[in-house]
């Protein structure tokens, strides 16, 4: 090795000790496959559907069928595979154009254009979009690519707004009720003061200059959805010669909102009055491509997704009625009381490595989410649901999940019951039951 290479490695060792130093370090790790899944974002277990594996491999067989051309090769065949090169040069096909066709009208879009990721969508979409003059406002809580792709654009200004505030009243309340005033009040204003001001610029008012205003359908890590309809009226009320144009991510909501899993915006008739919308096939779609959408078409993930929906229900209220059960404190625990469909539940605690750890010991997958993803004081153990799992799964959860606040509670003011309820017994009470099956 070179001193060069020496240089650049004690650089990048020095880099990853202090990211260890402040517990920032993060690596891969695989989820044991007799583990519970309570943690990915494939909501509607769609990547290990058997209709699904079946159809794909039946259009593989069939292509691998298909009769050779006159001079005996298989060039003709179609690359069900890969592109084999860049769009533009050679690796456009008939196939990739139906896909956007069918997503286009699936979705009730003008268009569609398939990128390898909702990531890279977001950075195509935000690197080309915007120019110079231009203004992008977005959600203070808007995802990481999101923020790369503002990096990488042209426009002059970025405004983050107050997570999901038109108004400053809003401003207050979102943070008030989701933490008792542990987390303290959004630094920025709502989109209606920042658009307000925006539209003092006389750019803006003569149509020179165009506002982009970016959300999520559903938030990743609080399971909250955007006010869209708000969004939509506050767009109109201060940019009324239309240069505001609003984008949503949709990476979590489709699959889980609307009729077949069409999405927010579609659930909520808003095709029309929002620009563009950034799908993905990396959460609930669990995989990319055609056949997955014929899937979804067809109705067929339906009954999946309402299955979800009494999940959710079901499980918002287990746990919440652990909360009022056990009167932890907020810092032990809180779970806030909601009728939202998301099948994303933050558990708040100041712990939340141990209650993660705690809930893996005994098999089931739910992962801490710590400072910076989330606001320092507002750490939580998110739990995504998911078709596969069963009511019998979540009750276990939330039996894991007791014994874990009880001993905490058990650590501040000693209690007698929580000795019956030590960890141990519950592992021989798991160890004993089938291996957990995804119910498939
Ligand atoms: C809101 C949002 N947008 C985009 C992405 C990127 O999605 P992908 O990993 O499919 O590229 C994510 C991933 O976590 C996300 O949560």
């Amino acid at each position: 090795m070179s001193d060069t290479q020496r240089r650049l490695d004690d650089i990048l060792g020095v880099i990853l000790a202090r990211r260890k130093a402040k517990g920032k370090l993060r690596k891969l790790s695989n989820t044991p496959t007799n583990f519970v899944d309570f943690s990915s974002n494939g909501y509607l277990s769609l990547s290990t559907n058997s209709e699904i594996q079946k159809t794909l491999l039946s259009r593989l067989q069939a292509e691998v069928a298909a009769p050779k051309d006159s001079n005996g090769s298989h060039n003709s065949r179609r690359s069900l595979l890969g592109s084999g090169g860049s769009r533009l040069l050679d690796g456009n096909s008939p196939l990739a154009e139906s896909l956007e066709d069918k997503i286009a009208s699936f979705h009730g879009a003008e268009a569609a254009l398939l990128f390898t990721s909702a990531y890279d969508a977001n950075t195509g979409l935000l690197g080309s979009v915007p120019q110079p003059g231009d203004v992008i406002v977005y959600d203070e809580l808007i995802h990481a690519s999101v923020h790369d792709g503002m990096r990488m654009s042209r426009a002059t200004k970025r405004i983050p707004f107050a997570h999901s505030s038109i108004s400053e009243a809003q401003r207050g309340r979102t943070t008030d009720s989701k933490e008792s005033g542990v987390v303290s009040r959004s630094k920025n204003q709502g989109l209606g003061h920042v658009l307000r001001e925006l539209a003092k610029d006389e750019r803006v008012t003569s149509c020179k200059a165009n506002v982009f205003i970016c959300v999520e359908g559903l938030y990743s890590m609080d399971g909250d959805t955007v006010l869209l309809k708000e969004i939509v009226e506050t767009v109109d009320r201060y940019l009324p010669s239309g240069n505001g144009y609003i984008i949503v991510d949709e990476a979590h909501s489709i699959g889980v909102f609307g009729k077949d899993g069409r999405g927010l915006v579609c659930q909520l008739g808003l095709e029309d009055r929002i620009w563009a919308r950034v799908l993905g096939f990396g959460k609930a779609i669990g995989c990319a491509g055609d056949v997955v959408y014929d899937f979804l078409i067809s109705g067929r993930s339906e009954p999946l997704r309402q299955y979800l929906e009494t999940l959710i229900y079901y499980t918002r209220h287990q746990l919440h009625a652990l909360y009022t059960r056990l009167q932890p404190s907020r810092k032990t625990l809180y779970v806030e009381e909601t009728t939202l469909k998301s099948p994303i539940i933050p558990i708040l605690t100041a712990a939340p490595r141990s209650l993660a750890e705690h809930c893996q010991r005994f098999g089931f997958m739910v992962r801490p989410i710590v400072s910076p993803t989330v606001p320092a004081g507002s750490e939580r153990v998110r739990i995504c649901l998911h078709f596969a799992n069963t009511k019998e799964q979540v009750d276990e959860l939330c039996g894991i999940i007791e014994v874990w606040v009880k001993n905490q509670m058990a650590e501040v003011v000693p209690q007698k019951d929580t000795k019956s309820l030590k960890a141990t017994e519950i592992a021989n009470k798991l160890a004993k039951r089938d291996k957990h099956k995804p119910r498939l």
